[in-house]
């Protein structure tokens, strides 16, 4: 596998996260409460396999790579991507908070849930848009077949260890049922 078909896999699974993250605000925004499971379920999504595997891969392994090939980390698309990262896993933990509050049924928790919600439902995809345009061709461009590959597979074996005791093939699956439950096809 290419490494860039593995990010781009992760970025329609996390797309997708984000659409239910969407649909659940504004189902509390009247007053709809979501399940506990699907809460829990989506934030682990997000926390484990955004946060801690998907932004450790670029930053530990794809980033890197694409050091040593002679591309620019200061000043460059790389550079505002990690800023990128930083600010993403803020909003997750102000999200986090707010759903910690709303389980303690604090008065203003369910308005702080929304909109941390859908900031971070707007950072994040913004994130991957820019990823997608600014960074993933320049890796096509940069890397042949077999440093692709070979990329492909380090990200494997970081991944499994970050997502341990779970897999990738899980999260897939989980986030894929969720949707289920979220979003009218
Ligand atoms: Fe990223
Ligand atoms: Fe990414």
């Amino acid at each position: 596998m290419h490494a860039t078909t593995m990010l781009r896999a992760h970025h329609g699974d996390i797309s997708l996260a984000l659409n239910i993250l969407e649909s659940v605000c504004n189902n509390l925004s009247k007053n709809q409460n979501p399940s506990v499971a699907h809460l829990d379920q989506l934030f682990d999504f997000l926390t484990s396999f955004v946060q801690n595997s998907h932004f450790t891969l670029e930053e530990e392994v794809l980033f890197p790579a694409l050091e040593m090939m002679g591309v620019q980390r200061s000043g460059g698309a790389m550079e505002t991507a990690s800023a990128e990262h930083r600010a993403c896993a803020e909003q997750l933990g102000a999200l986090l908070a707010a759903a910690d509050a709303f389980r303690q049924v604090e008065a203003d928790a369910r308005d702080r849930m929304v909109s941390a919600g859908r900031a971070l439902v707007e950072k994040l995809r913004a994130h991957l848009a820019a990823e997608e345009s600014a960074i993933l061709p320049l890796v096509d461009k940069a890397l042949n077949e077999a440093m692709q590959r070979r990329l492909a597979e380090r990200m494997q074996s970081l991944e499994a260890s970050r997502l341990s005791p779970k897999s990738y093939a899980t999260y897939h699956d989980e986030i894929d049922k969720l949707k289920n439950a979220y979003i009218r096809v």
